[in-house]
């Protein structure tokens, strides 16, 4: 027999580093993706047929439809903290494990969320294409003036370890007053610690300079931000995503850039991605990046190595490190 026959079979649905590959094909059979080609559903689930895991992304939809057609199927792992490509309760009724990679990219998603903020209260790109442009011909008492981030109030939405180490950053670096909302309050010590208060979330729009949006995706939470809470806001007020373009309704965001109903904004994520709302495209107050949160090289390998070790622990030792719901796979059936 040939021994590799007995080997699990994976499927990697995206380009990975070459040094990942290798790992995983120490454990399986692997059918990688190295030309990065964008598979629709169906092609996706073709490819699955006789997998027992696949390495996924976050732009592959794993739903009901898909693992109906994929019974091997059992275990995926995500490359990425986030998690809404997933259907889990479809997943933990099929028996799939789905697993992500938190804590790897806290701090480099953490640096990129104060970079859009310093970018967008100090209309650092507007003022490289101001001066790329031609337009610098003479220094001006009010050139591009924008708001101070230092000493102003930061309001972050959503206070996991992202949001958290956003929080040190602010109060220790920027001596800024941070206020948060969050579904639950953090420990009286934790909120000592990070020097931070919880508030209400009408109550934080209104009163922070800066707001920054850290919260996972949830269908309830789509479009959290829109004209009514843009409305509440101040007006020299900044808001940052680093989180999920779907938490905003980027065409109120637009027009309250467009209108100058708050100052500035920076966004990672887009409901649409790769696609752009075109009223956001056409602001020069909003400073715009293609979700690279977590895209330092070394960050990007650690997340990749462990999607890797859930597949590699969870296919050949039943343990993986950071599952999503394997309280709900073990659950009997009714
Ligand atoms: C990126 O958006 C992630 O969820 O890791």
């Amino acid at each position: 027999m040939n021994p590799s026959s007995a080997r699990p079979a994976i499927l990697l649905a995206r380009a990975i580093f070459p040094e990942v590959v290798d790992k995983l094909a120490a454990h399986f059979d692997v059918q990688a993706n190295q030309a990065d080609e964008l598979w629709p559903p169906d092609e996706l689930a073709r490819r699955l047929q006789g997998k027992q895991g696949v390495f996924t992304t976050g732009s592959e939809r794993i739903d009901a439809a898909l693992l109906r057609g994929c019974p091997g199927l059992k275990i995926c792992a995500n490359m990425a903290v986030g998690y809404n490509n997933f259907d889990l309760p479809a997943m933990s009724a099929a028996g799939v494990l789905g697993t992500n990679t938190p804590g790897v990219l806290t701090e480099t998603t953490a640096d990129l969320g104060f970079a859009l903020l310093l970018a967008a209260a100090r209309r650092v790109t507007e003022g490289e294409h101001f001066l790329r442009a031609g337009h610098w011909d003479r220094w001006a008492c009010d050139l591009l003036a924008g708001q101070d981030v230092h000493g102003s109030t930061l309001g972050i939405i959503g206070m996991g370890r992202i949001g958290q180490a956003i929080a040190r950053r602010g109060a220790l670096g920027f001596g800024m007053k941070v206020i948060y909302h969050n579904r639950s309050r953090l420990p009286e010590a934790d909120e000592a610690a990070l020097g931070a208060r919880y508030v209400r979330k009408a109550e934080l729009l209104r009163s922070a300079d800066h707001v920054l949006l850290a919260l996972p995706y949830t269908p309830e939470a789509r479009h959290g931000i829109g004209a009514a809470e843009l409305a509440l806001m101040k007006p020299g007020a900044t808001l940052v995503n680093i989180a999920r373009g779907g938490l905003i309704d980027e065409a109120a965001l637009a027009q309250a850039l467009r209108e100058g109903r708050i100052a500035a904004a920076g966004l990672d994520v887009f409901e649409g991605e790769p696609q752009v709302h075109p009223g956001l495209l056409a602001c020069a107050n909003v400073v715009l990046t293609p979700h690279i949160g977590s895209a330092t090289l070394r960050t990007r390998k650690a997340m990749a190595h462990l999607a890797a070790d859930n597949l590699i622990g969870y296919l050949t030792e039943s343990r993986a490190l950071t599952p999503l719901n394997l309280e709900a796979l073990n659950q009997p059936t009714p």
